[in-house]
């Protein structure tokens, strides 16, 4: 493949991206948004493998690899759980980060590399910096991928002037940056690249540590942001334009849903990263200083939960993420369906943060065929709950907590919530007592106004539907 016809592929597959970033912004476009990308990246991929920078040569190395790495990512899709998807994503984020620090010592080691001056200058300082990016996204991932699945415990770690610490690590980073620039041979320039990998290491691990359990939406997001910047960065060092555009992309949409994630918390994005904030995760009974809540919860069964739906006249369910450990949402449908048969007014009401990832519920919903329009944002209808009769609450806890708008000493004060609890009824759907994600108690179940299905999501679910046919 001539130059020119690379270039124009690559140019190709950058609109494609871009037309794929904009379709995956509604969900009735998604799909269409991830043929773009996945018509883009097979572009990309060709332009590179054929395109005039790889020899004939290694074209068997990079097409045993793919069949390699391919192979793993059939395998992982097939079988991951969608619980497990937040995961699979920071382990992939973490590989993303290793491929920059990877392609970064090659390029310095590169016995083939012909640059002098300033352009050998310019390339060590991107080497530099990408190795810098891609370690700290390589152990930061890591870490948040043992958070994610339950291996490393949610509690924020902080450890006394971990604020100076990192303030010094990033001095020496600095400090071995002036000495790498200025070795004269690549045997001198090790040094400084080994001393700033390991701080970077280290940094990664600390700052995703320090971050509490209830924050660890922002981390996935932020860390998304990261691998974009780290892909950016192998772009530079290996002067692919293509690579730089879509790290660029990736960065900054990563960015952007970061801030959005903040805005959806009540976080300032700065305290965050600087960590410490968030509680335990699992489902532990709340520590610290927040407020017990008091009382008996009230029990329901099934058939009464059909009994209440069926006089509804307008409802509304806020999903949670039991619904997506139960398999519910196609039960959760089939109900939808029949309550809408008979005129009820049914809608979802979907927290930026419900779930383990960013559009959890949309996703689950979309699959089930849920009709779009009925699936709103939560600042769309959190003013319709003192209107609406029944509010059913499906595996979701910490996102319909009243707590993080009343008690100012819980880890998630200051979280916009589902006001579910100003509905005439709302009933909440789960296994247990147990507590959500940020490890709090949860006082909307002891309302008056609030009953507790206690059970499985779907088989509660199967049984109302039953209920309501018969
Ligand atoms: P959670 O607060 O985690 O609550 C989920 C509830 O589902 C649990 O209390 C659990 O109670 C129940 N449950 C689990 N399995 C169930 C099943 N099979 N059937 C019925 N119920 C089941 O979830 P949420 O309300 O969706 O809030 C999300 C939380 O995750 C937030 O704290 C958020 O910050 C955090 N988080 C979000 C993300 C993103 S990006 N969305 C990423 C990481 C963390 P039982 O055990 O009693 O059944």
């Amino acid at each position: 493949m001539s130059e020119s016809l690379a270039t124009v592929s690559y140019i190709g597959a950058t609109i494609l991206f871009v037309l794929s970033l904009g379709g995956l912004s509604n969900p009735e476009t998604s799909r269409r948004g991830n043929l773009y990308g996945m018509i883009g990246m097979t572009i990309a991929v060709l332009a590179t493998v054929f395109g005039p920078r790889v020899s004939a040569a290694g074209i068997p190395w990079i097409i045993a690899a793919m069949v390699v790495g391919g192979g793993i990512g059939v395998y992982a899709a097939r079988t991951v759980q969608m619980t497990q998807m937040p995961e699979l994503v920071a382990l992939m984020h973490s590989l993303v980060g290793l491929a920059a620090a990877l392609v970064g010592f090659a390029s310095y080691f590169d016995p083939t590399s012909t640059l002098t001056g300033v352009e050998k200058s310019i390339h060590e300082i991107e080497i530099y910096i990408g190795i810098l990016i891609g370690v700290v996204t390589f152990t930061g991932s890591l870490i948040a991928f043992g958070k994610l699945n339950g291996k490393i415990g949610g509690a924020p770690l902080t450890l006394p002037g971990r604020h100076w610490m990192n303030l010094v690590g990033l001095l020496v980073v600095i400090y071995f940056g002036g000495v790498f620039m200025n070795s004269h041979s690549i045997a001198d320039g090790i040094l400084p690249l080994v001393v700033m990998t390991v701080i970077a290491g280290l940094f990664g691990i600390h700052m995703v540590m320090a971050i509490g359990g209830a924050d660890m939406p922002v981390v996935v997001s932020m860390l998304n942001s990261y691998s974009g910047w780290a892909a950016a960065a192998t772009g530079f060092m290996l002067s692919n334009d293509l690579l730089i555009v879509v790290g660029a992309l990736v960065g900054s949409s990563g960015a952007i849903l970061s801030y959005i994630m903040c805005k959806a918390m009540n976080r300032s994005f700065i305290s965050v990263i600087a960590g410490g904030f968030g509680t335990a995760g699992g489902s532990t009974a709340p520590k610290g200083d927040a407020l017990q809540p008091a009382g008996e919860v009230t029990p329901i069964s099934s058939a009464e939960t059909a009994e209440m739906l069926r006089e509804a006249k307008s409802v509304i369910i806020v999903p949670g993420y039991g619904m997506a450990v139960a398999q519910a949402q196609h039960t959760v449908y089939e109900i939808t369906k029949y309550l809408r048969e008979k005129g009820v007014n049914i809608r979802f009401g979907i927290h930026p943060v419900a779930g383990r990832m960013p559009g959890h519920m949309n996703v689950l919903l979309a699959e089930a065929k849920v009709p779009y329009d009925i699936v709103l944002e939560m600042d769309e209808l959190n003013d319709d709950f003192p209107k609406t009769d029944v509010v059913m609450v499906i595996g979701a806890n910490d996102i319909v907590n009243p707590g993080a708008q009343d008690d100012p000493n819980s880890p998630i004060a200051g979280m916009p919530v589902l006001e579910v609890w100003k509905a005439k009824t709302s009933i909440v759907m789960k296994r247990s007592m147990a507590s959500g994600y940020a490890g709090v108690d949860n006082p909307l179940f002891y309302k008056e106004n609030n009953r507790m299905l206690f059970g499985d999501a779907k088989k509660m679910l199967d049984e109302v539907l039953t209920a309501l046919k018969t």
